[in-house]
């Protein structure tokens, strides 16, 4: 089975929704360990319960970001991962760290990109009036939240809708969104090409809605 490594901040629920597609046979695929930037992330405790290695790399236990970086390819190379996910992974990449690793790190993001990339997308989509949220799954390239995007799932914005209650309804289409597009990267060959995505060298004219 392709290894997996996970990269996360927080909670960890992404990181939960992954192991049990891997335990239920969605995902052919072996979680190998989960790295994360926070010492007391629920995510890593998760993990732990799970019997998987984890590797904990502080940035404040660092001097500068390069050495933090280094410390993180480390810890990614030990778990002996090809993909690299990141779940919740709330610090932002060199673009020396994303192309050491191009084409084979994703991050999913609580927004339909190319709308809100960055932080606080929920209030966002409500400030903006827009009707329609969702989520993202894409390739990690240079620009924050600007790579290929290979799937999405969408959720309609209900009248009286506050941030947290979006979040709470987007929470579990993550869950089903993030298994199944890693479910499509290790059974074919996707790649991120230029803006777009190709899946068994087709490029896609749009996101796959899942
Ligand atoms: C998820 O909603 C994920 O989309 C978001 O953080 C949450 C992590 O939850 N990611 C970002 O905002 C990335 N900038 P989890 O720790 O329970 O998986």
């Amino acid at each position: 089975a392709q290894r997996i490594v996970v990269l996360l901040s927080g909670r960890g629920s992404n990181y939960r929704a992954l192991r049990q597609a891997q335990a239920d046979g969605r995902l052919d695929g072996e979680i190998a360990a989960v790295v994360s930037d926070q010492p007391d992330a629920a995510g890593l405790g998760l993990a732990r319960d799970d019997d998987i290695e984890t590797f904990c790399v502080p940035r404040a236990q660092h001097p500068d970001r390069t050495t933090f970086e280094q410390a993180l390819a480390e810890a990614i190379a030990a778990s002996g991962a090809h993909w690299i996910v990141l779940a919740g992974f709330m610090r932002v990449l060199s673009a020396r760290f994303v192309q050491a690793h191009a084409g084979r790190m994703v991050n999913i993001h609580p927004s339909l990109l190319p709308r809100h990339r960055g932080l606080n997308t929920h209030q966002r989509v409500l400030a903006a009036g827009e009707s329609e949220h969702g989520a993202s799954v894409h390739f990690v390239t240079p620009e924050l939240d600007g790579g290929p995007v290979i799937s999405q799932v969408r959720l309609k914005v209900e009248p009286g809708d506050t941030a947290d209650q979006l979040a709470e309804r987007l929470l579990p289409l993550e869950h089903r969104l993030f298994p199944a597009t890693m479910a499509l990267l290790l059974r074919y060959p996707v790649e991120a090409r230029d803006e777009s995505i190709s899946i068994q060298g087709k490029t896609l004219s749009a996101p796959l809605v899942l």
